[in-house]
């Protein structure tokens, strides 16, 4: 696929890996135009490409704006917009339904009514649930997502593939371990430096020591990814898993983000969890990915899980 002096519509600009991948598109050279309500997305993260004449900002909402004027003359639809918080489902069943499911319907009827015909969406680890098959490829079946999220980044997945085969789209599905680093503001490494910040000497960690086992990967390598995997998209649909090689547990991150902070001696609280030691309903025990797939392309991450975890602290720390 060609992915120079294309324009892109971005979904989701505004928020942690929108505005990474704003700037890596601009850099390539193409014209983006970001729709963005601002629910969890900050001007901040784009305010320094205001100046970029490829650039440009549309504040509007996918869920309740006209979505047609918003694709206009696009060449290209990345859409990252979704309420991407897997807690939630817990105390509000409609939230994943309406910002996941029905936004993403919305802008593929826009997409087919314009006649815009490439489309790359980030789904998630969380389709797979709790996966007997570590590490995880694309091929594993049966799906059973254990959140609500996760299924609603499911039906996504579902819609997306009906719609290409339908009406002729191409799309490429993206399935995210943890991605990490800098402008990211939510998470277990945002959320145990805001803690650490308010309490130095303690941290309450949700579940059971030593925690969930999940993979994790830098930002950095996450938007080369998304970039790689669009430009060798060649079938009606692609999945790509995208993480790292391996995979830590909390404890560990808990140890990398006081020795960040500089701290010595934290006493960790563990909450004891759900069912056996989950930190949440719906938060999966292990998640490791295969990512061979998109690796046998020609992409290849530069951090593990360790290295990706410290330098997101590092850089969340330091505010970058
Ligand atoms: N961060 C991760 O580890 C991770 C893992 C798996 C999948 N994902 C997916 O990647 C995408 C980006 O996630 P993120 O971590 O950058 O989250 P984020 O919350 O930082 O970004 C989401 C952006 O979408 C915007 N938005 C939400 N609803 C909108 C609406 N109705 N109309 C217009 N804009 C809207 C928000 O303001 C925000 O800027 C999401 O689809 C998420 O589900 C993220």
């Amino acid at each position: 696929m060609k992915i120079e002096n294309r324009k892109i519509l971005l979904t989701g600009g505004a928020g942690f890996i929108g505005s990474h991948l704003a700037d890596e598109l601009l850099r390539i050279g193409d014209d983006v135009v970001v729709v963005d309500n601002f629910s969890s997305g900050r001007r901040e993260f784009i305010s320094h490409l205001e100046s970029n004449e490829r650039f440009s900002l549309k504040e509007a909402d996918i869920l309740s704006d006209d979505i047609e004027p918003l694709i206009g003359d696009s060449d290209c639809v990345f859409h990252l917009a979704a309420n991407p918080d897997v807690r939630l489902g817990i105390e509000d069943t409609r939230v994943h339904l309406d910002q996941n499911i029905i936004a993403t319907y919305r802008l593929l009827e826009g997409m087919r009514r314009t006649g815009v015909k490439e489309l790359l969406f980030t789904s998630t680890s969380t389709v797979y649930g709790e996966a007997s098959q570590i590490p995880t490829a694309e091929d594993y079946g049966p799906l059973v997502p254990i959140s609500l999220y996760g299924a609603s980044k499911l039906a996504c997945e579902a819609l997306i593939s009906s719609y290409c085969h339908t009406f002729d789209l191409k799309a490429c599905l993206y399935r995210f371990a943890n991605v990490v680093g800098s402008r990211s503001t939510h998470g277990v490494i945002h959320d145990f430096i805001e803690k650490l910040r308010d309490d130095p000497a303690k941290l309450e960690i949700l579940g059971r020591e030593p925690g969930t086992v999940k993979s994790y990967c830098h930002i950095s390598d996450c938007v080369q990814a998304l970039v790689h995997g669009w430009k060798v998209l060649s079938e009606p649909v692609e999945m790509y898993n995208i993480g790292s090689v391996d995979a830590i547990d909390v404890k560990k991150i808990a140890d990398i983000v006081s020795g960040e902070l500089g701290l010595k001696n934290v006493e960790y609280h563990w909450t004891g969890g759900v069912d056996d030691g989950r930190g949440w309903k719906g938060d999966v025990r292990k998640m490791l990915l295969s990512i061979d797939k998109l690796k046998s392309t020609g992409w290849t991450p530069n951090y593990g899980s360790e290295d990706a975890v410290r330098l997101a602290a590092r850089e969340l720390i330091s505010g970058e």
